[in-house]
């Protein structure tokens, strides 16, 4: 099955409901071949990415430089100083260089636009390691994680109570695609954008996906089987840190909180994590799933490169999703 081949991934809305299973069961697949049963499995040797990123990251560097290691493949990576994009020479120029030499472009960028200059530009598949408005290799690792905790991803309830952000916007993409119930609680004039909650809202029509959107937390996290937040203070709204201090009051994932909405829940958080959003008791407690949430990240760039650069039909029988 080739239909992954050669696509670019910017977001989760360019990809159908099999195409996102397909991901996850190749990710679940490679993690049970390589890291429970050892298996050395090398299909990418002698490929090669470049990781262009114009912010920092731990999570999304680390995991596509060591996944494609693990997958015999090579990633170079590029930070804000290291090249003359944006800089010395346009990002049409830049990306017609790299595609001549990488099998695969990642870019964690500022604006969104630029992945799609990018991904116009060059002739090698191109994957969005963040942007302003998404992050679709975040929820293909959350995915995983909820699939692996709950034996299923449709039919777990989730809220996520926070910004209405990147994270948020792929969030909605993802579980309007696999018809999954989402409550977002944001605080007001920090909702999701728009244009993306009226196309998520469309596709979850067709896929009977429940979506509701407030402001108030308890309400979205009631009898929710799994709250997601992430920081309040993106990567280039820093100078907002203090506006968004206040306005987020109320917002913290507590126990008192989740008291009130009842249930039994799971925690997912993309990391890096502030106070702020969420109490220690919670973070480090035995609710959370933040480690293997950020270990997931790796599988499943992994499946998402692998996919790009070549047929995979994974070993393992297909799991629920
Ligand atoms: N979750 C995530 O994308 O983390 P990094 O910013 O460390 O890549
Ligand atoms: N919303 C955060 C996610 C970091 C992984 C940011 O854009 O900075």
């Amino acid at each position: 099955d080739n239909r992954l081949v050669g696509r670019d991934f910017l977001s989760l809305k360019n990809f159908s409901s099999d195409d996102i299973k397909q991901l996850l069961w190749t990710a679940i697949d490679l993690k049970t071949r390589i890291k429970e049963n050892g298996e050395v499995f090398q299909p990418l040797k002698g490929k090669t990415a470049a990781l262009i990123f114009q912010k920092r990251s731990t999570r999304t560097r680390l995991s596509t430089e060591l996944g494609l290691a693990k997958l015999g493949g090579h990633a170079c990576f590029l930070g804000p100083d290291d090249i003359h994009l944006g800089v010395n020479e346009s990002v049409k120029d830049s990306a017609r260089v790299l595609a001549g030499m990488a099998d695969i472009i990642l870019a964690r960028v500022f604006g969104h636009d630029f992945l799609e200059i990018l991904a116009d530009e060059a002739k090698v598949p191109v994957i969005n390691g963040l942007s302003d408005l998404l992050h679709p290799l975040q929820i293909l690792a959350d995915f995983m994680t909820l699939q692996e905790n709950f034996g299923y991803i449709r039919g777990v309830k989730i809220a996520w109570i926070g910004d209405g952000n990147n994270i948020c916007h792929s969030l909605m993409y993802g579980c309007a695609k696999l018809g999954v119930d989402l409550n977002v609680a944001t605080p007001a004039s920090y909702e999701p954008n728009h244009a993306i909650t009226v196309e998520a809202m469309k596709i979850a029509g067709k896929t009977g996906a429940s979506f509701n959107f407030g402001n108030d937390p308890v309400a979205a996290a009631y009898r929710a089987d799994a709250i997601i937040t992430d920081t309040w203070v993106s990567m280039g709204q820093e100078e907002e840190k203090q506006k968004r201090l206040k306005d987020f009051t109320g917002y913290q994932i507590n126990r008192k909180m989740l008291k009130e909405a009842g249930g039994n829940w799971v925690f997912l958080h993309c990391l890096p994590r502030k106070q702020e959003e969420v109490t220690d008791d919670i973070f480090y407690g035995e609710e959370s799933l933040v480690w293997q949430e950020a270990e997931n990240r790796m599988w499943t760039v992994m499946a998402v490169m692998l996919h790009q650069l070549q047929p995979y039909r994974p070993t393992i029988p297909m799991p629920k999703f």
